[in-house]
Formats: C-alpha cells, sequence, structure tokens
C-alpha cells in the first residue's frame, strides 16, 4: 500500500519557525516531524510514502531524499496551494489502489494496520482515524454511529456546534476511485468540501475510534508539548542517541562538571555546556549550541546552533537555529525566537512573543 503525506501548509501558527523550516520538517527530538509518520508507514508495512509539498519543496528533498530505510519517498509539488484533497488528487499518477493520507504535522502511535484492517472489513469508502479531544473546535468534528458509520464532518465548529468530542485525527484510508470525484488543479478540501459531499451522496464513510496517543502539532505550545510528551514516554518512541541518566547524547558534547543537567534532556552533537548551567528536562539543546553559566534552561527546544549568555533563563521558550540570546535575558512562557535573531543583554521575552528570523532586538529594548 502506498500513502500520501499532506505537508504543502505555510504553517502560519509557528511562525517565526516555519519561515525557514516547513513545520513537518522541525525537529521533534532533533529528528524532523515527518520522520516519525514515516517510521509508522514502516512498521504498516507500507512500501511508498508520497510527500505532497508546495511551501519549500527543495527542503523536503534535501532532509528527506528519496528512501527512508524501507519505505520509498517521493514527492509531487504544487505550485499554487491546492488544498488537502488537492493535494492528494495531485498525486493520483503515483496511487495505483486504496491509499492512506497523513497531515503532515499530526503524531501518534495509532495502529495503522488495525485501521486499514477496519477499512478492509467494513467496505468503506473511506475510514477516518478519529480521537477524543476536550476542546474540538480547532478541529474537524465527527460524531458517529453505533455501526461506526460517519454522520456528519463538520470543520472547526464553534462549542454549541459541535455534537462530539470525537474529531478528525488527520489519517484516511481512501478507495482510488474517489480521486475521480475530487476536481483536478483548482483548490479542494476534504474536511470542507470532499467528505460533506460524500456523506450527502450516502457514501459510506467510517470512523475509526482510538485512544492511542494523538498530537497536532500546530502551535510553539503544541511543539513543546510534543517534546514533553515524546520525551516522557508517551509516545512509545525512544528519543535518538545514546542515554546516560536520562540524557541522551547524539554525538559529542561537553558538559562541565560543574553544570546541573536533570533529564529528559536530547544533546545534539557539538553542545557545550559551561559552568553552573542548570539544565532541567524536558529539553532538547540542538547541535553547536553553547550555553553560558550561570543560567538556566527549563522545559525548552533549541534548535542549533544556539548561544545563550550569562545570568540569562529560558524556560516553555523555542529558540530557532542560530538564535543568540545574550546575559541577564529571561526568555519565558512561550516565547519563539526566529532564525538567527540576536536578542541583547537585558530583555524580557514573555508571554507567547515571537522575535522575526535575524531580528536584531537592542539591550533592555522589551521589558514587562
Ligand atoms: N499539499 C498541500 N496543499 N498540503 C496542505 C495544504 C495544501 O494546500 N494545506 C494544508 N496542507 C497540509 C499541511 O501542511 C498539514 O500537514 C496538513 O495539510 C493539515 O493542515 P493544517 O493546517 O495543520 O490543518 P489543521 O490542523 O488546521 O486541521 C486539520 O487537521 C486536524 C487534525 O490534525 C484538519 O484535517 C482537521 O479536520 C483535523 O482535525
Ligand atoms: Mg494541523
Amino acid at each position: 500500500m502506498k500513502a500520501v503525506a499532506l505537508v504543502g501548509g505555510q504553517g502560519t501558527r509557528m511562525r517565526p519557525l516555519t519561515f525557514t523550516t516547513p513545520k513537518p520538517l522541525l525537529p521533534l527530538c532533533q529528528r524532523p516531524l515527518i520522520w516519525y509518520t514515516v517510521e509508522r508507514c514502516k512498521t504498516a508495512g507500507i512500501e511508498e510514502l508520497i510527500l505532497s509539498t508546495g511551501y519549500k519543496p527543495q527542503l523536503f528533498e534535501t532532509v528527506v531524499g528519496d528512501r527512508v530505510e524501507d519505505v520509498k519517498i517521493s514527492y509531487v509539488h504544487e505550485t499554487d496551494p491546492l488544498g488537502t484533497a488537492g493535494g492528494a488528487k495531485n498525486c493520483e499518477a503515483l496511487l495505483d489502489s486504496t491509499f492512506i493520507v497523513f497531515n503532515g504535522d499530526v503524531l501518534t502511535s495509532v495502529d495503522l494496520s488495525d485501521l486499514i484492517r477496519t477499512h478492509e472489513s467494513t467496505g468503506a469508502s473511506v475510514t477516518i482515524y478519529l480521537t477524543e479531544v476536550e476542546d474540538p473546535r480547532e478541529y474537524g468534528v465527527v460524531p458517529t454511529a453505533e455501526t461506526g458509520e460517519v454522520l456528519d464532518f463538520i470543520e472547526k465548529p464553534s462549542l454549541e456546534e459541535a455534537p462530539t468530542n470525537f474529531v478528525n485525527g488527520g489519517i484516511y484510508v481512501i478507495e482510488r476511485d474517489i480521486l475521480a470525484l475530487i476536481p483536478e488543479g483548482v483548490p479542494y478540501s476534504f474536511e470542507r468540501e470532499l467528505f460533506p459531499k460524500l456523506l450527502e451522496d450516502g457514501v459510506l464513510v467510517v470512523g475509526y475510534k482510538s485512544s492511542s496517543y494523538w498530537l497536532d502539532v500546530g502551535t510553539p505550545a503544541k511543539y513543546l508539548q510534543a517534546h514533553n510528551d515524546l520525551m516522557s514516554g508517551r509516545l512509545h518512541v525512544q528519543p535518538p542517541g545514546t542515554e546516560s541518566d536520562g540524557l541522551y547524547f547524539l554525538g559529542e558534547a561537553y558538559i562541565s562538571p560543574d553544570a546541573e543537567v536533570v533529564g529528559p534532556v536530547v544533546i545534539g552533537d557539538g553542545v557545550r555546556v559551561e559552568s553552573e548551567v542548570s539544565i532541567k528536562g524536558p529539553v532538547s539543546i540542538g547541535p553547536d549550541s553553547r550555553i553560558e553559566g550561570p543560567s538556566q534552561i527549563t522545559r525548552s527546544v533549541l534548535l542549533g546552533g544556539n548561544s545563550v549568555g550569562r545570568n540569562s533563563v529560558v524556560e516553555d521558550s523555542i529558540l530557532g537555529e542560530r538564535a543568540e540570546i545574550a546575559s541577564d535575558c529571561l526568555v519565558s512562557e512561550f516565547a519563539v525566537i526566529g532564525a538567527g535573531a540576536l536578542v541583547g543583554s537585558g530583555n524580557e521575552l514573555r508571554r507567547g512573543m515571537r522575535v522575526w528570523p535575524g531580528v536584531e532586538v537592542e539591550d533592555s529594548a522589551i521589558k514587562f
């Protein structure tokens, strides 16, 4: 069986990180997010994953290449966004029979083989993986009958309009002949157009409910949560590298004997952690980063090539590649610093503040 991963979106809610890296390529514990989808494909015996690209397509080819172990990777690029169903339609020439579609930003431990078996045994035209969430407003809400038959599909409803907390988990098994119903070369949506149309026409769409781990990595807060969940074992995937006391090393790193590093922490190649630094996981420190002490890093992600100066605190925040934080700074409460940005001494970046890539924040320019 083949699968399509939709990776063409711009990831606007994840800006500024997605200005430089498309969301499915953002590292999760120093592996690209899409790597986790490839792993699921591998486990389920899917032989080819087609990446439906739009935004920064060449980066996908560079990072992922044409094969990951047993899984062949191919690419179909769209010059103008075709939407989710349009993106899959664009892969039609490469699809020969029943196939799977993944949203490229979904992290899950769902049993794909069981999803496929359910699809086959019910004879559905489409089977949608469903997961239960507390607040369904940012997802596709999918009420089902007791038989599993999907009754309705309501994309991003208000709370009053949401008849259930079971939502579209962003994985579908689809019969190839359904592609004929998607118009060619124009934007078309699974969620807002195709699924409602199938239901209206009486086509059998089945929901597959699962309580497996599931997260849509759509916002900086969810991105940090993904790191937390992976490192605490909820995803049932080991962090990469060689483990020692909750620290996962991906190469050679220097950690001063006078630093305090409490795992889980993933530490990239060439990282330097100086004397009197305190790191409390879950934290991921990308390659070639340098942390001077005294300073503190807590529940944060540093993408790599970063520096953090003396007396600075980074907590619950994300530093894009090569972002530098000078001395005496507080970076906290889901602040996101874009690639190559330079934050001068004495700044306080808090409450979801985002610094665009390459921006230089002058000393003591931002305080609360
Ligand atoms: N090729 C292509 N073309 N891919 C696209 C396009 C496009 O025009 N637009 C979005 N994508 C890709 C994105 O890159 C992403 O991986 C995936 O499609 C889903 O887009 P999101 O922008 O992340 O959608 P969402 O999170 O708001 O909602 C979707 O996912 C939820 C679950 O994660 C919907 O499918 C909801 O129904 C669902 O509940
Ligand atoms: Mg999403």
